[in-house]
């Protein structure tokens, strides 16, 4: 049997898997910002990044191993292939982390073997226990993942796992890197691991999968029936492709079911002990906080998550809702921290009500950051008449996004109607204040702003998506934009929040705008699809 923690250890992996998403890059700030609340909702891992990538995913690991977590909190993780440089990246990158953990990988099925590293089993056998042991002197928390282990040959398998743990990884992981394993399928190969592994004992096993087939959450939770008790999932499901596992089904699947899961963790039917960790109330605003930073919106009926996931619209369903809640309703909305949100914040609201309802959301911010969120707050209170928590973290979460802007939007000013031409005039400062203003003509007043912005800022790229949805109901609510823009193949988002959606359009550009250029400067490698001989590391 493979080592048991007793209950399921829920390994992030948002800012590393779920940030290879496309048009998903972060900035250091909304890492940092994630990493923190990750904490709060109670993950034990936090993959934090792959510090080989360039020197801001470096950075990014670092300031998460020193800031997050503590002796108490996460244990913080950092991805390196199976080569030396990216340990040795990787080890530095986690030394400020009181917990801190390598997770190193190489593929191990034919495909991958054949035609991405063009090599032999034999070489990957030998390159397995050399690496792991080479993490191993530099941590203590080693972790391995044979990648493609859903279309691997199993006997093969065996053999990498059993040389891994030998050389001490204590987590083996098992990615269906492609989504292609069936629930069944999936939880035979982990049956069969802890069988036919001598040392598996040694190991807590871990899964790790994607949704190519939607059959992520099914397939992780049979693996956890036949004793997976790592597992590794993104906010919201984010991730490459059709994304990762997503945490929240995984978590709430777990509670909800518990009874189901119990006799599993060999507990009593009844045993009320969760099987996670989760704080399930931080839910919620973990997924608008991943959701807002990442410009990766949620779909309405997604579950747990989802606009939809709790509405009752029908009016049956609705009157059964009211006689007894548990006629349509599986989950009380408030254990996964969805409240009425309506709170007294209003124009005459001071600066300590309203730090003291962001700390208890969760914000804890510094002088600066709340004297600026006091301001915009002021500002939205002068046109609309009731704040909710929704609109106080659409006003945090767009502050995180500023800290290493080239662009600032300045001014934005459009005339449009049925009978006029669209048009905008918009200024911007540089990052040294020096502000220029132009105006541009457009097929409606959005066309007409980033037009404006383009010619300004000079950075060539094409407006993919654009969309729009309210914050809160009611007319005065603050419209949410979230921007695409596409260069050189690669994807950047920008969203923003505002009670003018020409406004909050023009500020989700320049969003967009500044994670271009900043991705532009801080050239990233892929650790799956850039092969170890690229070694080195691009530099700024
Ligand atoms: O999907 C995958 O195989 C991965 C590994 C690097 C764990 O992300
Ligand atoms: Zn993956």
């Amino acid at each position: 049997m493979a080592k048991d923690p007793g209950r399921v250890l829920i390994f992030d992996t948002t800012l590393r898997d779920g940030e290879q998403s496309p048009g998903a890059s972060l900035n250091l700030e909304e890492k940092l910002a994630i990493a923190q609340q990750l904490a709060r909702l109670g993950v034990d891992v936090i993959e934090a990044g792959f510090p080989f990538a360039s020197q801001g995913d470096f950075a990014a690991v670092q300031r998460i191993s020193d800031q997050v977590g503590g002796s108490e909190g996460p244990i913080i993780c950092g991805l390196a292939r199976a080569s030396k440089k990216d340990i040795k990246s990787c080890a530095e990158a986690v030394a400020p982390a009181p917990k801190k953990r390598i997770h190193t990988f190489i593929a191990t099925s034919d495909i991958h073997l054949e035609h991405k590293l063009h090599k032999t089993r034999k070489e990957v056998l030998e390159i397995v226990p050399e690496m792991v042991a080479f993490a191993r002197s530099l941590v203590e928390d080693v972790e391995f993942s044979c990648e493609d282990a859903g279309r691997s040959d199993p006997e093969f398998l065996y053999e990498v796992i059993e040389a891994a743990i030998a050389a001490g990884a204590s987590t083996i992981n098992i990615p269906d890197t492609v989504g292609y394993s069936t629930p069944s399928e999936f939880g035979d190969l982990i049956s069969s691991i802890d069988k036919y592994v001598p040392n598996i004992d040694e190991a807590v096993l871990s899964v790790h999968g994607h949704n190519d087939l939607g059959l992520a959450v099914a397939n992780f939770l049979e693996a956890v029936k036949k004793g997976a008790r790592q597992l590794e999932c993104t906010i919201n499901g984010i991730g490459e492709r059709a994304g990762n596992a997503a945490l929240e089904e995984l978590v709430m699947a777990m509670h909800v079911r518990r009874r189901y899961f119990n006799p599993y963790f060999g507990r009593d039917l009844d045993s009320p002990t969760p099987l996670t960790a989760i704080r399930t109330e931080e839910i919620t605003k973990t997924s608008r906080l991943v959701s807002n930073l990442t410009g990766m919106m949620v779909q309405p009926n997604k579950a747990i998550v989802g606009v939809n996931a709790f509405a009752h619209e029908s009016g049956i369903h609705q009157d059964g809702v009211l006689k007894n809640r548990l006629t349509y309703e599986i989950v009380d909305a408030r254990t996964v921290g969805l409240t009425d949100n309506r709170i007294s914040l209003g124009k005459l609201s001071g600066r300590s009500a309203v730090r003291a309802r962001l700390e208890e959301l969760g914000y804890d911010l510094s002088r600066e950051d709340l004297n600026e969120a006091f301001a915009r707050f002021k500002d939205l209170a002068d046109r609309k008449r009731d704040i909710t928590d929704r609109d106080l973290e659409a006003i945090v979460s767009e502050q995180v996004q500023q800290p290493e802007a080239r662009f600032s939007l300045r001014l934005v000013q459009v005339s449009c109607g049925s009978s006029l031409r669209a048009t905008a005039t918009v200024t911007l400062a540089d990052q040294d204040g020096k502000e220029s203003t132009t105006a541009a003509v457009g097929t409606g007043p959005v066309d007409a702003v980033c037009r404006a912005l383009n010619a300004l800022a000079g950075e060539p790229n094409e407006l993919i998506e654009f969309s729009v949805k309210s914050v809160t109901e009611g007319i005065d609510a603050m419209g949410e934009v979230t921007i695409r823009l596409r260069r050189e193949g690669h994807l950047y988002s920008g969203h923003s929040a505002d009670t003018d959606v020409v406004v909050a359009a023009a500020q989700a550009f320049v969003n967009a705008l500044n994670r271009l250029v900043s991705c532009k400067e801080n050239h990233s490698i892929h650790p799956q699809r850039d092969v170890v001989t690229k070694e080195k590391r691009p530099t700024i």
